[in-house]
């Protein structure tokens, strides 16, 4: 549990380093370092929400109270906000949310909430309908911490209510370390930093925990797209007894 605790302040100090460094690159790396591209940013919110609602079937409503675990700036929550009534939005670090509070000032229907890395409080029991995550869990570097939120996921969903989320499912991907072109370009400001941080490098989960978990908590995962990928998209929903 100590563990865990200075885990997530490790997280918010590596992720409040990289909001300050160039927090739309930390977000989307698809994007070149410090390319400010930000209309194109905006626009794969809208795409990364599309793909992961189409390729595990499912439909938001404009009734819908949706929660976005790891907002970032607020990609995936200001394409969320045009479709639902409310979005909680939840993040460890204090700086990309007050990014996200300036880059979306006209989202009335937007709650920004710090998190403590680990659980979604200050989040009720049973409130909401929806939870969406994407590219949060695959960077979190203890995959303990990533079933910690899937069993709050079964907390603080609506009996019925759905979550998507993202996790990597490739351990490979995770021992990956910077070479030394890209560490002396980060030392003279040219290159992200960050590279080697367990906080960047992530985990990946064990699906067969994760399902365990999920049932413990109320879930029944639905449909898995991607396994053995980054890019593993899981469909679980609150069961209703
Ligand atoms: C790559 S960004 C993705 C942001 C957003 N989901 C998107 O797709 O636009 C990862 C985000 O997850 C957040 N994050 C990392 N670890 C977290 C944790 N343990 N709990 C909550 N948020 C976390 C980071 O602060 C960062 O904003």
């Amino acid at each position: 549990m100590l563990l865990r605790v200075s885990r997530a302040g490790e997280m918010g100090r590596f992720w409040d380093a990289r909001a300050r460094e160039d927090a739309f690159y930390f977000v989307d790396n698809v994007a070149g370092y410090r390319d400010g591209d930000t209309e194109r940013f905006w626009a794969e919110g809208e795409r990364a929400l599309d793909t992961i609602l189409g390729l595990l079937d499912l439909r938001l409503g404009p009734r819908d109270a949706v929660v976005d675990i790891g907002c970032g700036v607020g990609r995936l929550t200001r394409a969320l906000a045009a479709r639902v009534v409310r979005v909680d939005a939840l993040d460890v670090s204090a700086e990309m949310l007050g990014r996200a509070r300036e880059l979306n000032p006209g989202l009335a229907n937007v709650t920004w909430h710090r998190g403590d890395g680990t659980s979604l409080r200050p989040l009720a029991d049973a409130s909401t309908d929806a939870i969406v995550s994407h590219v949060v869990f695959q960077h979190i570097p203890d995959p303990a911490i990533t079933y910690g939120y899937v069993a709050e996921m079964g907390r603080v969903l609506r009996p019925g209510g759905w979550a998507a989320f993202q996790v990597s499912d490739d351990p490979g991907v995770h021992a990956a370390r910077p070479g030394l072109r890209a560490r002396l370009g980060a030392l003279v400001g040219r290159a992200p930093r960050g590279q080697a941080d367990p906080a960047w490098l992530g985990s990946a989960v064990d699906l067969a925990v994760l399902r365990e978990t999920a049932g413990e908590a109320g879930l029944d995962i639905e449909r898995v797209v991607g396994e053995g990928t980054q890019f593993c998209l899981v469909r679980a929903r609150r069961r209703s007894g």
